[in-house]
């Protein structure tokens, strides 16, 4: 485009910024007043004019720029050019400067002056409240991503606009400031001291960061020198020793892995009361909520325990994948989240091996099968048109079905071979930006497979395949479909990397399966099989994706559905492959492509189930099942409660109610979830063992009474109000949270109970409680993820008279919880057109995508609700399995 040409109307609309200016170096000074909840600063960016322009395009929101205090310094000139026209476009959020001749090619400085508002929105440049000493306080921080910088100084805010960055705050002189770069001056002036912080390497503007408040740490160095703090609240260091300590084995391991030490000099990471999403992996100073960084011996629970430590692993690997290579737009952004994920899983596996967290995995992998099986599903790689469209992606798709596909293609190419192209592609891209082919190419040179081909398959178009496999005389045919939720034929084809074995795992078969059906030889298998087990013929069995290391599903025809539950009655798999079974058993049956009683029957096959997560899975399946007969088949409810309750016997007996001495991590974890399953399916041992000791627990809060591990439990058991009038158990646990100020995590545990109850009033006065100044913003999708489905009604009600302060109170993914924990438990395909009618003239880019996804879920439960009342004899089959089991 020639200067000449150009206008304000072209950089209207636009995706992306133009490039003829780029930021090389940000200048930046800070003055937040965390009283009056405001700031002023300054920022000078060094520009390189590349391009023939008149117009400098950079981002801006909610900020004001005075017109006198703009102005730009042209290549090798000292003199001022001050813009003849300034426009703010809102809806772009731009700031366009348009000067009377075009500017010098080469670095000139651009200097802009503006002040904001330290918002409640957290985002952008935010206040956070705390007590200190019994007063209450504001603390100043930045949360930029995904495109938030601009709300705090003007800036080319797009990741691949790297730039170095040099920070200066002004601050109370008391106070702790930090940045993403150590200080390198302190000048206190009186109550006020300025900071300058040491320049950083180049950097995306997502990950800039600033914190000022009042605060404890704990600190350690690395053998390598660098200095890692845990900083919160002051009287809470100790609650930081357990991060800090992973922080540093994790910092160690991955500069091994991926074979690049970590880039800064210091490394901070710091819980804040009121913060959006999980954790921020700012460059050299990651935020958290206070849940899932502080670890605290009365209160942590051994999920609070693996939360802080996979949160810290996930974090701590963006500081080398996402911050040093970063994504190059939006639509590669499972690149730093699929990545950071799984990579998080490597870290925990190597810190703590106990966890057996690549079976845990698994939990991941299956809420990216769910949310992927629906056709309002989206590709992993995916358009990004406005800044507004980025929020909604940060979802299961780009985490989970990000991280699975890069276990299934790290176990198709060795891992040794992945670990060394990884190396190689985070050293190419280092301090730079990277899209997803970046990576096939480097993992193709560095293995000499067809990556780019395989992997296109499964991230340029939503979905996956379920695998049919048949046996047909000695041959096994395979056949691929596009596997949808609703029952519906999908149209995708996939490159699928398929591994099986055959009666034992000392032969396992690996290969491609390239069209929609193949026919494979397998007799050798078969041979070796049964000389390998010693066992007749007609007890064989084939099990397909061996460890569920493989983005799909399979449907096991015929005799190979016999073959499988006798694999698993006999002890032959191993716990990734039950879980694998149990799963896609589950979602056929949900997909009505297989009956109910035939899940159910294949259930029974774990009552002696071992393994943690195995149970763990079944206890979700058993929630769906009972919630899906309930609405179904109410007059089966009894009986499948009872069903489901046998099914957990086992485990409830091994593990009882008090830990046990040098127990493992993974039965405490257990033993809550067993516990909390049993209260809520009704069982009454375990509703009159939990009422006796939450009763004790509410007397004197001994937490030996009731140890974090089983509190859950004992809270759900309580809400339901057995024995007791039926606002005992809510008023009670009301009273244990407004005295638990200390402990975010037990303040979160008792959220997530409050809209439990089975008694509608309740539920209705939990939710308008959610509303209340005693629940920070961030925590009450906590209170609405637990609602009874006696409450079901009654909170949609709710949505709907309080939608308008919902939505101009709560922005990004944080409203989407709203839509989709109140929406999708539903049902019924009339309620699906209620609530597509209610949305239809409220809906926003922000919940579009995730409104749509909670009403295809209602009317997939609709579905799975007519084909279970349809079932030929299901009533004898439940009738039997409650008395047999
Ligand atoms: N980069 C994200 C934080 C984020 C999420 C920023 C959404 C902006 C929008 C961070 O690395 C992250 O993924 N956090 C997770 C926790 C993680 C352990 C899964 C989160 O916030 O849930
Ligand atoms: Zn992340």
């Amino acid at each position: 485009m020639m200067a000449e040409t150009q206008s304000l109307e072209q950089f209207k609309g636009q995706a992306r910024l133009p490039k003829f200016a780029v930021p090389k170096r940000y200048d930046l000074f800070l003055k937040p007043d965390l009283d009056a909840c405001k700031f002023t600063g300054t920022v000078e960016i060094t520009v390189d004019v590349v391009g023939d322009t008149r117009f400098l395009v950079l981002n801006a929101a909610d900020l004001t720029v005075g017109n006198e205090s703009i102005w730009f310094k042209g290549h090798g000139s000292s003199e001022k050019l001050f813009p003849t026209k300034i426009t703010t476009v809102e809806i772009d959020e731009l700031l366009v400067l348009l000067f009377s001749d075009v500017l010098p090619h080469g670095e000139g400085s651009l200097w802009i002056e503006f002040d904001g508002i330290l918002n409640d929105r957290m985002k952008g440049f935010c206040r956070s409240a705390y007590k200190h000493n019994g007063e209450n306080k504001n603390m100043a921080v930045t949360q930029f991503e995904p495109a938030d910088a601009r709300r705090c100084f003007p800036c080319w805010d797009e990741p691949a606009f790297k730039a170095a960055f040099k920070i200066i705050l002004e601050v109370p002189s008391d106070h702790v400031a930090l940045s993403n770069m150590p200080v390198t001056k302190e000048e206190v002036n009186g109550n006020v001291k300025k900071l300058f912080y040491q320049e950083s390497p180049i950097m995306s503007t997502y990950l800039v960061a600033v914190v000022v408040g009042l605060f404890d740490f704990v600190e350690v160095s690395t053998t390598d020198g660098i200095n890692v703090r845990v900083y919160c609240q002051v009287g809470k260091s100790n609650q930081g020793k357990f991060a800090l300590d992973v922080a540093v084995k994790t910092l160690d391991l991955y500069k091994e892995y991926f074979a690049v030490p970590y880039p800064l000099p210091k490394l901070d990471m710091i819980a804040i009361p009121d913060f959006a999403a999980g954790a921020m992996e700012n460059y050299g100073l990651v935020t958290y909520r206070e849940t899932v960084l502080l670890y605290d011996e009365r209160h942590s629970a051994a999920a609070n325990k693996q939360s802080v430590a996979t949160v810290v692993g996930h974090e701590l690997a963006h500081m080398w994948f996402g911050n040093l290579v970063t994504m190059e737009w939006w639509t590669h952004l499972w690149l730093n989240e699929g990545f950071a994920t799984w990579v998080s899983y490597l870290a925990a596996d190597s810190l703590f091996p106990e966890w057996k967290i690549w079976t845990q995995f698994l939990d991941d992998t299956v809420s990216g099968l769910r949310l992927d099986a629906l056709a309002e599903s989206h590709p992993i790689e995916v358009d990004i048109n406005h800044a507004n469209e980025i929020d909604e992606i940060f979802d299961a798709i780009s985490y989970l079905k990000g991280a699975s596909l890069i276990r299934m293609l790290q176990c198709f190419l060795g891992v040794e071979c992945f670990q060394k192209s990884l190396a190689s592609y985070v050293k190419r891209y280092a301090f730079s930006n990277a899209k997803t082919e970046d990576l096939w190419d480097v993992l193709e040179e560095g293995s000499g497979e067809p990556v780019k081909m395989l992997m296109n398959s499964w991230t340029k178009q939503k979905g996956y395949p379920v695998v049919h496999v048949t046996l047909r005389d000695e041959k096994l045919e395979l056949e691929q479909s596009h596997f949808l939720a609703s029952g519906s034929a999908g149209a995708g084809e996939w490159i699928v990397p398929i591994t099986l074995c055959c009666g034992s795992y000392a032969t396992t078969k690996k290969f491609l399966l390239e069209t929609k059906l193949e026919l494979i030889n397998v007799s050798q298998l078969f041979d070796s099989s049964v000389t390998n087990t010693g066992e007749k013929a007609g007890f064989f069995w084939i099990k397909l994706n061996v460890d569920q290391t493989g983005f799909y599903r399979v449907k096991y025809n015929g005799e190979l559905e016999t073959g499988i539950k006798y694999a698993i009655e006999n002890n032959k798999l191993s716990a990734t492959d039950r879980f694998g079974i149990l799963d896609d058993s589950f979602a056929l049956c949900m997909a009505s492509k297989q009956n109910l009683s035939s899940l159910l029957s294949l259930m029974t096959a774990y009552r002696q189930e071992p393994e943690h997560t195995v149970i763990s899975h079944l206890i979700s399946v058993s929630y769906k099942v009972v919630s899906m007969i309930a609405d179904a088949s109410p007059e089966f409810s009894d009986g499948i409660k009872q069903f489901v309750i046998r099914l957990l016997q086992h485990s409830a007996e091994r593990l009882g109610w008090d830990p046990k001495e040098g127990e493992s991590h993974l039965d405490a974890k257990l033993r809550g979830e067993v516990l909390s399953a049993l209260a809520r399916f009704g069982h009454s041992a375990t509703l009159d063992e939990a009422l006796k000791r939450f009763d004790a627990f509410l007397n004197d809060r001994d937490t030996s009474l009731l140890p974090p591990d089983t509190r859950y439990a004992a809270y759900v058991a309580v809400m339901r109000g057995v024995d007791k009038t039926n606002k005992y158990g809510y008023d009670s646990l009301l009273k244990i949270y407004r005295e638990t100020d200390l402990s975010q995590q037990e303040q979160t545990r008792i959220l997530r109970c409050l809209a439990s109850s089975p008694d509608p009033d309740i539920v209705s006065e939990a939710l308008n409680f959610v509303l209340s100044s005693e629940v920070r913003n961030q925590d009450a999708v906590y209170g609405i993820a637990g609602i009874s489905r006696e409450g079901r009604e009654v909170a949609w009600k709710w949505l709907k008279e309080k939608w308008e302060y919902i939505s101009k109170t709560w922005t990004g993914f944080l409203i989407t919880r709203f839509v989709s924990n109140i929406v999708s438990p539903f049902s019924s395909d009339e309620k699906a057109d209620e609530i597509e009618e209610f949305f239809a003239s409220r809906v926003t880019p922000a919940i579009s995508r995730n409104l749509k996804q909670s009403l295809e879920r209602v009317r997939i439960n609709a579905n799975w609700v007519r084909s279970i009342r349809n079932e030929d004899s299901l009533d004898a089959v439940i009738k039997e399995l409650a008395q047999k089991y």
